[in-house]
């Protein structure tokens, strides 16, 4: 029936909704969009393979022996490429039981039951193990795949479902407060059987690269003396990069024993896909009965299977050596990153590194585009993902492993991003001129640009007011009228030394610090214009206030 038939008002279709919420996204710059890839290996600071594992031609060998090999095993039927079905019907084979058995001894667990991505298995293990009237203690940073699997799990038992409830990052006594006022809140309405409580916490958080604080908790439950209390690691972000053989925090910690319940992924510094949920043989056979993600999907190929196995015995040879040079690289991050103070970096001391950046979520998507348009792969993280005001380029260490990163690359590639970064330190600098009050400029530029003053106020109020249009119509034009307007009256005020030939050299620098940049710096003028102007507008102390 046609929608318009009763009423005369054309009815919103699906397609309408479709348009406005797409249309919504992109106003508020969080559309996603899927973009071929145009960096080249040495220029990645924003993928997951951490050691290169991916990437790696020597592993990609390894692999591809494998499988042949494992396609003309003597006297068996050819393996089928598909693996046919569900892991519960004909997905099942003994080198799937086989490849179990290896990466629970490695971790130092009783079982080990592999799942077809990481998001898959926590899906399964939040929406499978808490039971009616359990209790899920959520840190606050937790991945959204850790989320749905709580959601999931609340869908499926709606009247009887787990409650959960979050904390704050890495607070462990505030899990600690959760624990004490459930087991208070038992006593005193006499619950017969306490609930268990299940903790779940990353290893190495995706977004801050911030270490969980495992020993602390694991310390605070046996305090509590509470059996009934389960720490649930995901170890996505270091599955490979950290412990023996690539093991994880938990083994390198020695807290094997201690946290049965972990999670790791081979997509990330394994350099594969899958994961795998490590536990007891009990928790695992529940697992197969009960958990719908595994149950109802397609087990994954030999092919994945192959390709885990040979990646371990490769970090059997390789974790060592790639896991230092890993270390050497966040050092020498850090190190190039402090020489920069107005690098707004976000505190990491693992190889998840970020730089903040002032201007929300248009700015950070417009410098990580831009960067992304010069080899730079990079990738904008925005709010909500972070919270409002923490909108970051993250920056990862990677190629630990590959022959084009030796340390003395790895420097150069480093050194090519700051220098970027080091430009805007120039072009605060310069800024400042404009911007700071008469006392800075004297100091910087070691000239007397009194005769200037009046001209300074007014372009640092244009310059304000065009961060602020910026800021609205996300308009380069505004940014960059003012900019010449500035570099016109630094020339009119002719404090450039000519050199021995005549020529104003600093000058001519200057000109090309505004107009001959690339055009990423533009979204970065747009940040640090931002900035100066909610300081000289907005800040009640500034003292540039009054100089407005
Ligand atoms: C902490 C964490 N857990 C789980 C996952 C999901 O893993 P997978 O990519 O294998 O689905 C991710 C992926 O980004 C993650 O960051």
């Amino acid at each position: 029936m046609d929608p318009t038939a009763t009423t005369g008002i054309p009815a919103p279709t699906f397609f309408t909704h479709v348009d406005r919420a797409l249309a919504s996204r992109r106003a508020r710059s969080l559309a996603r969009t899927l973009t071929d890839p145009t960096y080249t290996i040495d220029r990645d600071f924003a993928s997951n393979d951490y050691l290169g594992l991916a990437h790696s031609p020597a592993l990609a060998s390894a692999i591809h022996a494998a499988t042949v090999a494992a396609s003309s095993a003597d006297g068996t039927a050819p393996q089928p490429h598909g693996a046919t079905g569900s892991r519960l019907l004909s997905g099942h084979t003994p080198r799937a039981s086989a490849l179990e058995a290896r990466l629970a001894r490695l971790h130092g667990a009783e079982a080990a039951l592999l799942f077809n991505s990481g998001y898959a298995a926590n899906l399964a293990v939040l929406a499978t193990l808490p039971q009616p009237g359990d209790l899920i203690v959520l840190d606050e940073f937790v991945h959204a795949s850790v989320w749905d699997g709580v959601r999931l799990g609340v869908g499926r038992k709606p009247n009887r479902a787990p409650r959960h409830i979050t904390v704050p990052h890495a607070d462990v006594s505030a899990v600690r407060d959760v624990i004490v006022a459930e087991r208070e809140r038992e006593l005193a309405d006499g619950v017969a059987r306490p609930c268990s409580i299940f903790i779940a916490v990353e290893a190495v958080y995706s977004m801050d690269g911030t270490v969980a604080p495992l020993r602390e908790l694991v310390g605070m439950i046996e305090e509590l003396g509470d059996v009934n209390v389960h720490l649930i690691v995901d170890e996505a972000h270091s599955s490979g990069a950290m412990g023996l053989n690539g093991a994880g925090l938990v083994c390198e910690l020695g807290l094997e024993e201690k946290i049965p319940f972990r999670l790791h992924t081979f997509g990330k510094g394994i350099g594969c896909h899958g994961a795998v949920f490590l536990c007891s043989a009990a928790v695992r056979d529940f697992l197969i009965n009960y958990a719908r993600p595994l149950v109802y999907s397609t087990m994954m190929p030999t092919s994945a299977l192959i390709a885990i196995e040979c990646a371990y015995t490769f970090l059997e040879e390789h974790a060592d050596q790639l896991q230092r040079d890993l270390q050497l690289r966040i050092a020498t991050f850090s190190s190039a990153c402090s020489r920069y103070p107005s690098l707004d970096l976000v505190p990491s001391t693992t190889h998840i590194q970020g730089i903040r950046v002032a201007g929300g979520n248009a700015a950070v998507v417009r410098i990580a585009r831009d960067l992304r348009e010069q080899g730079w792969y990079t990738l904008p993280i925005r709010a909500p993902t972070v919270p409002r005001g923490a909108e970051r380029i993250q920056a990862i260490m990677l190629y630990a492993q590959h022959p084009a990163t030796k340390q003395h690359l790895f420097n150069d590639v480093l050194a090519e991003v700051m220098l970027k970064f080091v430009s805007i330190e120039k072009m605060t600098l310069t800024l400042l001129v404009a911007t700071q009050s008469l006392l800075d400029v004297h100091e910087i530029l070691g000239r007397d640009v009194l005769n200037g003053r009046s001209e300074l106020k007014s372009t640092r109020l244009r310059l304000g007011l065009a961060a602020k249009n910026y800021c609205v119509n996300g308009d380069q034009k505004d940014v960059l009228v003012p900019m010449r307007s500035l570099i016109g009256m630094l020339k009119a005020l002719d404090f450039m030394d000519p050199d021995e030939n005549g020529n104003k050299s600093r000058d001519r620098w200057l000109a090309s610090q505004f107009f001959d940049l690339h055009p990423w710096l533009c979204g970065q003028l747009y940040y640090m214009l931002l900035q100066l102007a909610t300081d000289t507008i907005f800040s009640p102390e500034s003292p540039h206030r009054l100089l407005m």
